[in-house]
């Protein structure tokens, strides 16, 4: 007997779509599953003013694959110098749907991200009167700090204070790596949400250095040991509304991944699905891929579900493009390193 699971829409609440040819090649990899996506503002100069998003905007729409019904929700880079007024006109106008916290240097085109808290405190004081949800990438960037330490370090000493100078901020914990992590979104109230990535529920750090280095597993926050990756697991597939799917799909072409120094980000636009389904069926747990992957998204945003569904399917293996091939150049598919049974009609 065939196997089908018909589900809500999904959307993706942490995406890089870059921009150009890159943009316009890995689009279609997106909008053919996903309803909606929060598109991270890390393009190269970032996207900081109102007016760059609008024209951001403007350029997603115009590479838009034929036929495709995928709405871009907008970000903004938060920089020491954002204009609490621009953002706040940015979200009374419908343009923007969360601000982007990156700490300066702690990961792919974070330059021109926040040292100083607060000088972006006007701005997060704005943000809570609105409503306006702040999407962080918590990781501290102290060479001090053990990289596999970032994240926990970053809980207690930047976003725990934040919070508590900042009542009623809504912050979304972006793809969060650490048991620590999840402990802390389920210590908190309904105003703060985590993000988790397909790839971190499907790789561990082993993945990355056992056996030769794996650029493509290599991204940031970095792979965990496994006791995180488990207790991420049961994060998602506990229908707990604080968590939600992210997937921080990053493409990057392969001589810049494979390369003596190369770019984080893993590219799991194409076949996320796919493999969210395999690993919610290993986990018992296909009745909460809904909840994580198209509904609890949704809610922490204030918006309704997507409208439509998704039909997947289960058989013989699927198979998927090793790579994209972009105008930019290829763009290497996550490899989740085992079958993916279930196909999206
Ligand atoms: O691995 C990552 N890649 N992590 C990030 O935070 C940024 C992203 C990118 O833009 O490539
Ligand atoms: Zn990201």
């Amino acid at each position: 007997m065939t196997q089908t699971l018909t589900i809500t829409r999904p959307d993706d609440w942490h995406l890089h779509l870059r921009d150009g040819e890159m943009l316009t090649g890995i689009l279609p990899e997106t909008t053919r599953h996903f309803g909606r996506a929060i598109i991270m503002p890390n393009l190269v100069p970032p996207v900081v003013t109102s007016t760059d998003a609008a024209a951001y905007r403007d350029r997603i729409m115009a590479a838009m694959p034929e036929g495709a019904s995928f709405t871009p929700l907008m970000t903004l880079y938060l920089t020491e110098n954002t204009d609490p007024e621009d953002v706040a006109r940015a979200h009374a106008d419908g343009l923007i749907s969360a601000v982007k916290l990156y700490p300066a240097g702690a990961t792919t085109n974070s330059a021109s991200g926040v040292t100083n808290f607060d000088n972006v405190r006007g701005v997060l004081e704005k943000m809570a009167e609105i409503g306006l949800p702040l999407c962080v990438h918590g990781e501290v960037t102290s060479a001090d700090i053990d990289i596999f330490d970032r994240e926990a370090v970053f809980i207690d000493r930047v976003l725990d204070p934040i919070r508590r100078a900042t009542p009623g901020l809504r912050v979304v914990m972006e793809h969060i790596t650490t048991a620590d992590g999840v402990a802390y979104a389920r210590s908190q109230g309904d105003d703060l949400g985590a993000t988790i990535t397909t790839h971190h529920l499907i790789i561990n750090r082993n993945h990355i250095l056992v056996g030769g280095i794996k650029p493509h597993y290599y991204c940031l926050p970095v792979a965990k040991r496994e006791s995180h990756r488990l207790a991420l697991l049961e994060a998602a597939t506990s229908g707990d509304s604080r968590f939600f799917l992210g997937t921080d799909s990053a493409p990057h072409i392969d001589p810049l991944k494979e390369n003596a120094c190369g770019c984080a980000g893993c590219f799991t636009a194409t076949n996320t699905m796919s493999c969210l389904a395999e690993v919610f069926e290993t986990a018992s747990a296909l009745d909460k891929l809904e909840a994580f992957a198209s509904l609890n998204g949704p809610a922490f945003y204030g918006l309704n579900p997507n409208a439509d569904t998704i039909t997947l399917t289960k058989g013989d293996p699927v198979t998927y493009p090793e790579k994209i091939e972009t105008g930019a150049g290829p763009v290497t598919v996550f490899d989740p390193g085992f079958p993916l049974h279930w196909r999206v009609d």
